[in-house]
């Protein structure tokens, strides 16, 4: 299912992104602040599990999350939005999976991927700003299914429509959130209009 996560925040900050002058600093920044936003949103309905502590005060009937949570950030844009969600999350543990885009073809092109043990039985979070043909989502999702994952949110800030169409196609359990959903590609596979190459633009290599 498709999930638009337009909180006022969340599109404040993507504007900032979305700006050609915006810088390396301020793109990085606001890219965290606003994983840290959605993320918020996503774990709305994460089980809890009942438990009896202690406060300084006396007994408490209180809960605390049943799920262990992952992150897995797409190499390398992705990388950008594990932190402001580790902050919420402190127990979350990060897997990575490394894929660039054949610039010619559009394929992904893996090159890297290490799990946590405990992935299986986690909710995952599939992390990447761009979902643009939704390629290398769509390979990041294969991935982690195969080391045995049930539970898996992609977690994206801009989408193309081509790219929901082909998660909602190759992998119609997973869920998709976005906080924008833009007009199209390019010609290039870029999305329009988007924010340009969100790894350049986060590491400043161009
Ligand atoms: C970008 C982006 C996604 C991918 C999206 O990465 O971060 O991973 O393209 O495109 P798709 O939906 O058509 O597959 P890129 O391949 O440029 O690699 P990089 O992060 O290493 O720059
Ligand atoms: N990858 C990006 O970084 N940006 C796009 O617009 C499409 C793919």
């Amino acid at each position: 299912m498709l999930n638009i996560l337009d909180h006022p925040l969340i599109t404040h900050k993507l504007s900032i992104i979305r700006r050609k002058e915006t810088g390396t600093k301020d793109f990085r920044e606001n890219l965290d602040e606003m994983a840290a936003l959605m993320a918020y949103e996503i774990t709305q309905d994460i089980p809890l599990n009942e438990i009896d502590i202690e406060t300084p005060v006396g007994p408490c009937h209180t809960a605390e999350l049943a799920r262990d949570i992952v992150l897995i950030p797409i190499l390398r844009a992705g990388l950008g939005m594990v932190d402001g969600i580790s902050n919420l999350i402190p127990t979350a543990k990060v897997g990575h999976i490394g894929l660039f885009r054949d610039h010619v073809t559009l394929e992904p092109q893996d090159y890297y991927s290490k799990f946590p043990p405990n992935t299986p039985d986690a909710v995952v979070m599939i992390l990447d700003p761009m979902l643009a043909t939704g390629g290398s989502a769509s390979a990041a999702i294969s991935s982690v299914k195969k080391f045995g994952a049930k539970i898996i949110k992609l977690v994206c800030i801009v989408g193309a429509p081509e790219g929901v169409a082909r998660i909602e196609r190759d992998h119609p359990d997973v869920d998709i959130y976005l906080a924008a959903l833009d007009e199209k590609l390019n010609e290039n596979g870029y999305i329009v209009p988007g924010l340009g190459d969100a790894g350049d633009r986060l590491f400043g290599t161009k």
